[in-house]
């Protein structure tokens, strides 16, 4: 019996960049989907300790199952066939304690973790942001959302206490020391959304009407300076999705270079600067995760902002680690007040090393 893991992600900074090669600042997070397995046989048969019945699917990805979680596993497999994998299958069981639907990648944590231990099955390896890139793909397959490799990257090259600066163009990426002191919290709003349902690919969308008045360049190319004279003959609503990503990717530097001197009044003010760009511009945030940011403003987070697709989900903050507690409770008891209707989570995570075997 051998065991893989694959952790979540919380996004620091860079959001709604990675889908046309911007730049990312995610954490890969002490959360995460596990897999213990045999290795070997011509299929693999998994369960899952959150979900009723056996997934079985041929080692080399064909017979798809039609709905429900099996969809990745199927995905991943027929994914790592193209690119040359033996069809050794595997039969395990799936653990996670990752929540589903809150912004965290736990679909990116499955994909990963299954495509760790079919790469083991088969003594295959790929470089991690090549097998990144696959994960993707295999997400596309599977349900059809065109979304970047910033989520199965950051579960595949993250680091104990530091976050993956990612320029998902060019795929190289750098990890950036996190402050110590602190630790991040992740306020879910308990308002669940699916990427397949949510309005993520009508955003996508809208920002590719845009893309032709860059001539060629990619939105992280863009200076901010140059910003106006570039939308000038943009149609609006596409205009306020390329404002939110050529700011977006700035902010990510900037952020970069923030935690790199600990500054942390800038950390704040940078998290603050994206959550109101992803509001206004990108319009992706809801009032509930408005409201959580605020209010961990108020009860002394350093910096907060959503985190993840939006449309629901949760919010990422930094906090002191001595007032965490403090913090989360407070938010989490004044959101319920105003929101009585919704279960909020609070989750206190550090940043956590990339997916691997657990030996
Ligand atoms: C989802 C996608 C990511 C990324 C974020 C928004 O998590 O899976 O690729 O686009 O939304 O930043």
């Amino acid at each position: 019996m051998r065991t893989f893991r694959a952790p979540g992600r919380a996004n620091l900074i860079g959001e709604h960049t990675d889908h046309t090669d911007g730049l990312v600042l995610p954490a890969a997070i002490d959360r995460a989907v596990t897999l213990e397995a045999d290795l070997g046989g011509p299929a693999i048969v998994l369960r899952s300790a959150q979900a009723d019945g056996e997934v079985v699917v041929a080692a080399d990805g064909s017979q798809v199952p039609a709905d429900g979680w099996g969809r990745f596993v199927a995905a991943v497999a027929a994914e790592l066939d193209a690119a040359g994998r033996e069809p050794i299958g595997l039969r395990g069981q799936l653990a996670s304690d990752l929540p589903q639907g809150s912004g965290l990648s736990s679909s990116a944590a499955l994909e990963v973790v299954v495509a760790t231990a079919l790469c083991a099955a088969a003594e295959f390896e790929l470089p991690p942001l090549e097998l990144a890139a696959l994960c993707r793909r295999a997400e596309y397959r599977a349900v059809g959302v065109p979304s970047g490799i910033m989520d199965q990257a950051a579960s595949l090259v993250g680091r104990a206490g530091h976050g993956v600066l990612l320029d998902c163009g060019v795929l190289t990426y750098e990890h950036v020391l996190l402050p110590e002191d602190h630790v991040l919290l992740l306020i879910d709003t308990g308002v669940r959304r699916q990427l397949e349902t949510s309005g993520y690919a009508q955003r996508s969308d809208e920002l590719q009407a845009a893309l032709p008045a860059l001539g060629g360049r990619r939105p992280a190319e863009v200076d901010v300076g140059d910003l106006d004279r570039v939308l000038r003959g943009v149609d609006a609503i596409p205009a306020r999705r390329l404002r939110h990503v050529v700011t977006e990717n700035a902010r990510v530097l900037a952020a970069a270079a923030a935690f790199e001197a600990h500054d942390l009044a800038a950390i704040g003010e940078l998290f603050a600067a994206s959550h109101a760009s992803l509001r206004d511009d990108y319009e992706v945030t809801i009032p509930e995760l408005d409201a959580l940011v605020d209010l961990a403003g108020e009860a002394g987070a350093t910096a907060a902002r959503m985190t993840g697709a939006g449309f629901g989900g949760a919010i990422v903050a930094l906090a002191p680690a001595a007032e965490a507690d403090r913090i989360g409770d407070e938010v989490e008891e004044a959101y319920r007040r105003r929101f009585p209707d919704h279960t909020p989570m609070v989750l206190r995570c550090l940043a956590a090393d990339g997916a691997g075997e657990v030996t």
